[in-house]
């Protein structure tokens, strides 16, 4: 089984914190939403391979760390995901974004593909599959599934706010991806919204309803 890995940091608690206002607005919110998506890559990154690499300082020669094969790709989950990837970039910068169109269908609470347009070498790379809110689950285990159906296999999934339930399917459905969590909230209400949560991600991310 892959890791599960809640974020304790006390940048990312304060950050959510402000998310989870109603009174917070749109522009915040969307500015908050890539920050936070940056802390939570500084911790999804850690165990990326170096490589010792020669080179020269203004006063001799040394050997440096350098991330190894530079492979990455984030793919975003549209429309919520997209202001995640924009703040990962600014980390890093020369990653390939690949699209993923999904929404959930109101009643069913499943989700319906729209879209999906990802780098020619995606299978060859190590790919961050980011959405804010991970709540039955269903948008995260098609993405993945979708990823997985084009030979892509090294696969991570990062989001700000996770239900128990979402946790327990995606873990269930794909054991082998790590997921990064901002917080775990408590559960599902009986519309499929994420309690306490932060409400529609893509409605505060847009101005949305
Ligand atoms: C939201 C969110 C996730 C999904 C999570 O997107 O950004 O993609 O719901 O719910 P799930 O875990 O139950 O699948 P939404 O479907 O509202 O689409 P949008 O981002 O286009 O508004
Ligand atoms: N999607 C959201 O944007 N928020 C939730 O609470 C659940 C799904």
């Amino acid at each position: 089984m892959a890791a599960v890995v809640i974020m304790d940091h006390p940048l990312i608690q304060h950050k959510i914190g402000i998310m989870r206002r109603k009174d917070t607005s749109t522009k915040e919110f969307r500015d908050l939403v890539s920050e936070v998506a940056m802390l939570i890559c500084y911790e999804a990154t850690r165990n990326l391979p170096l490589k010792d690499v020669e080179i020269e300082t203004p006063l001799t020669k040394t050997v440096v760390k350098e991330i190894e094969g530079k492979k990455l790709c984030i793919a975003p989950i549209l429309r919520a995901g997209l202001h995640m990837a924009d703040g990962i970039l600014n980390l890093i910068p020369n990653a390939k974004v690949g699209h993923i169109g999904l929404y959930r269908n109101e009643e069913t609470l499943e989700p319906v593909e729209y879209f999906c347009k990802l780098p020619s070498d995606a299978a060859k790379r190590e790919i961050f599959v980011v959405d804010p809110m991970l709540a039955t689950g269903g948008s995260a285990v098609a993405a993945i599934d979708l990823l997985k159906k084009r030979g892509i296999s090294k696969i991570h999934f990062l989001c700000l706010i996770a239900a128990p339930e979402g946790v327990e399917r995606l873990q269930n459905a794909h054991p082998d991806v790590n997921i990064f969590i901002g917080n775990l909230d408590e559960r599902l209400n009986d519309l499929g919204y994420i309690l306490p949560g932060l409400g529609d991600a893509g409605d505060r991310i847009y101005g949305t309803k």
